[in-house]
């Protein structure tokens, strides 16, 4: 792999570095409304040194579409660029996601960095090179797997950010903890956000990106030890479109941790995975994250999203699960009955 992953809390110095050592000849720096008000300013020296261009998109995954992509294509069209002209990526996953597209598609690809501004960006989609945009009403549904060149990871950006968004990050951190080991697990386990500061979390990130980072090394196109990074994302996105149909979205990182606790149950089922450690990861995700409702009504809904997951072939349910901490087992079938059983245990440990 070769990203350049940097983590830091002194961004500009670390950024104004990496330009250093490019050879380009345009500066573009891409952001959402939102970053492009709040995040982009603490960047203004080192990008006025360079004359970047500023590219705005409308913020939200709505606008992660082919409407604001050909605006990015446009801009830089219009602008100048070039096969030798760079684009920095300044925002969430959003952002990263299509402006990494952006960048593998404008004439058939120019360089990219990406400077996650929120937890759940700086631990998953900024790092590991898939990039693409929604379209026909799918998630992701084209796109390609192309790496930044470099990313800049802070926690900078997360001293602005609500705690709703620090615990969605955090939930895929805990699911890095799960794919390594105890002790990892232990730390996140032991995290307290009533008591934090977001320095607190840089070494935990570092310690999360890398896992990522290795299992990305290993199957970076995601043909197979990859779908390890999908534990608790087969009952999350359910739950996610579920909570969509009820025109009541949850974000994204309480489904996974939601989804965890009823995956993890269904490994302690179908794998013997430890249930002390299944009843002490439900206790800290019904501390921190509360419950998503359900009852025996929408098993059935359930059962039909997670049939048409995307790692579905056959409309079996498929999926990541554990034999232990660091001992993943990917494309595991499950049965309804076994599914079923899961969901009236996570009702259960959720106290719902
Ligand atoms: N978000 C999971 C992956 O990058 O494979």
């Amino acid at each position: 792999m070769s990203q350049s992953i940097i983590f830091t809390n002194e961004i500009n110095q670390a950024l104004a570095q990496l330009l250093s050592e490019m050879d380009f000849n345009k500066l573009f720096v891409l952001t959402d409304e939102n970053t492009a008000h709040y995040v982009a300013p603490k960047f203004g020296e080192t990008l006025y040194t360079h004359n970047a261009i500023n590219i705005t998109i409308p913020a939200g995954d709505t606008y992660k579409n082919i409407e604001s992509l050909a605006h990015v294509w446009s801009e830089l069209g219009n602008n100048g660029a070039t096969r030798r002209s760079l684009l920095i990526n300044l925002g969430g996953g959003m952002v990263t996601d299509l402006g990494g597209f952006a960048a593998s598609t404008f004439k058939r690809g120019i360089p990219f960095f990406n400077i996650p501004t929120t937890l759940l960006s700086a631990v998953d989609a900024a790092v590991g090179g898939k990039t693409g945009i929604n379209f026909n009403g799918l998630k992701n549904e084209v796109g390609v797997f192309n790496e930044a060149k470099a990313v800049i990871i802070s926690t900078i950006p997360l001293y602005t950010l609500p705690i709703e968004e620090v615990k969605s990050g955090f939930a895929e951190m805990l699911k890095h903890s799960l794919l390594k080991d105890s002790s990892t697990f232990n730390k996140l386990l032991a995290f307290d956000f009533d008591n934090y500061t977001p320095d607190h979390l840089l070494d935990l990130l570092e310690e999360s990106v890398n896992v990522k980072r290795d299992i990305v090394a290993q199957d970076p196109h995601e043909k197979g030890l990859r779908r390890a990074l999908n534990l608790g994302h087969t009952v999350g996105h359910a739950f996610e479109s579920l909570a969509m149909q009820r025109l009541a979205p949850i974000p994204h990182g309480y489904a996974v941790a939601w989804g965890m606790v009823v995956e993890l149950v269904l490994s302690h089922l179908m794998l013997k995975f430890d249930s002390t450690i299944l009843h002490r990861y439900a206790q800290f995700v019904h501390d921190n994250y509360g419950a998503f409702h359900i009852t025996c009504d929408d098993y059935p809904a359930l059962i039909a999203l997670m049939q048409h997951d995307k790692k579905s072939n056959r409309g079996e349910m498929n999926f990541s699960l554990l034999n232990a901490i660091g001992d993943i087992k990917i494309n595991c079938e499950a049965s309804e009955d076994d599914v079923k059983a899961s969901l009236d245990i996570y009702r259960d440990l959720m106290h719902i």
